[in-house]
């Protein structure tokens, strides 16, 4: 059965219609197939059990408690990138040493988290660490805490992901990682920060990243590194390849998981060969396709040249258009009989930039219908602002016959809530 059906001009997740959730919840709403969830998550790790990779899944693609329970019952560990996402998966139950601490500019008060120093909490099982400067911290801080932290030194391996200028982060350019020459001094210089355990190396080139070569291109150079590494006699024995395995939005052609597991098969045998341990941190090829944001179409305007379907949200709850230029499907939920007409799926907020879908061909939308995003699943939520003091929107995951709201649609109230009347201090 398709995830994401129309029955009798009604659009459907699974076994519930949209406009059935919607006439209980509100709109905008975000609503999530767990089917789709599992099925995601047990295709990656399908394509991926032949080179024995280790699935974290990655929390900044959607990052709600139920879809990370989802993923932990589905034998997931989590990557995350913050203390709120540390906050977030250990509050879904995910062991410490399932997780894995990406994120470029941790705090010590973040890295006192991830070693559990004031509550006692597991140590998370990895710490990719961005900087001599983050390394030199985390040292001190492990020490000062009586422990030892494992960790990866994240490379910048100078492999452009070809992809959105905004989401490529392997180019020596970018700020992210330490270039290959420092990687291996650092390793030589290892016995300097006693407090931390070099275990091996991560890096993460971007996403959505459309070509398995590239992949695998920064795979290899992770092997070529850890054996220079392994040449100064000091040991490597974990690799993470990082996430970004392309979804395929709308017509978007992408290649299968398995092209992506075989490319690095072969890029890094001599790894494989010596029994290295593999990692791997998907989170959007689990997540985009698992959900929709339903809209409704508050407004419909025809000025001279453009007609525009003016909605309750638009990159305040999906920012992926006006970000990074990102074509999402769009459909009425309920279909409409009529001529085809070009318009413009807008946001209400005050910015040119606030649109979910420019010149799309839809049969003739009226004031009050709801819309379908499609593939908003994975940075749809997770990047939802309050700019313009909308709320952010309600989420809903559908299971089967069944549905259940994961997260309340924000209040005027919530936004408020820390706002204060000055205690004026001198
Ligand atoms: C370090 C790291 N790992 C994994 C990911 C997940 O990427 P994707 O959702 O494309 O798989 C990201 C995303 O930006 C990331 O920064």
């Amino acid at each position: 059965m398709p995830t994401f059906e129309r029955r009798e001009g009604v659009l459907w997740a699974e076994r519930v219609a949209l406009d059935a959730i919607v006439a209980e919840v509100g709109s905008p709403v975000f609503v999530y197939s767990a089917s789709m969830l599992r099925d995601r998550a047990r295709a990656v790790k399908a394509a991926f059990d032949p080179i024995g990779a280790e699935v974290r899944y990655a929390v900044k693609a959607n990052a709600n408690l139920s879809v990370l329970r989802l993923m932990l019952e589905e034998g997931c560990g989590m990557d995350v990138v913050s203390g709120g996402e540390l906050h977030r998966a250990r509050a879904a139950g995910c062991p410490g040493g399932l997780i894995c601490f990406a994120g470029v500019s941790k705090s010590e008060a973040e890295l006192r988290s991830a070693l559990g120093v004031e509550t006692g909490e597991e140590p998370v099982g990895l710490i990719n660490i961005e900087s001599p400067s983050e390394l030199r911290l985390l040292d001190r801080v492990a020490r000062g805490a009586g422990v030892r932290a494992s960790a990866l030194l994240r490379v910048n391996p100078g492999v452009d992901a070809r992809t959105h200028r905004y989401t490529t982060t392997g180019i020596t350019d970018s700020k992210f990682g330490i270039e290959p020459e420092e990687t291996v001094a650092i390793f030589e210089r290892a016995s300097e920060y006693p407090g931390v355990a070099l275990l091996g190396l991560h890096a993460h080139i971007g996403s959505p990243i459309r070509e398995p070569a590239r992949y695998a291109a920064a795979a290899g150079r992770l092997g070529e590194i850890a054996a220079r590494v392994r040449s100064k006699g000091v040991d490597v024995g974990v690799l993470n390849l990082g996430g970004g395995f392309a979804h395929g939005y709308g017509d978007d052609p992408v290649e299968p998981l398995e092209a992506y597991a075989h490319a690095v098969r072969q890029a890094i045998a001599e790894e494989l060969e010596r029994g290295t341990r593999i990692l791997i941190e998907p989170g959007r090829v689990i997540a985009a396709g698992a959900g929709v944001l339903i809209v409704r179409a508050v407004h419909v305007k025809h000025n001279t040249h453009r007609s525009f379907a003016l909605c309750d949200a638009g990159m305040n709850a999906l920012a992926r258009p006006a970000l990074y230029e990102a074509e999402h499907r769009v459909e009425p939920v309920r279909t409409r009989e009529g001529a085809l007409a070009p318009i413009d799926i807008a946001g209400p907020l005050c910015e040119s930039a606030d649109f979910l879908a420019r010149e799309r061909t839809l049969p003739s939308i009226e004031s009050g219908d709801l819309l379908a995003v499609f593939e908003a699943g994975a940075y749809g939520m997770s990047m939802a602002s309050n700019y313009n003091d909308h709320p952010k929107p309600a989420e809903v995951l559908v299971d089967g016959d069944r549905w259940a709201v994961i997260r309340d649609r924000q209040t005027f109230e919530d936004m408020t809530r820390h706002d204060r009347e000055p205690e004026w201090r001198s």
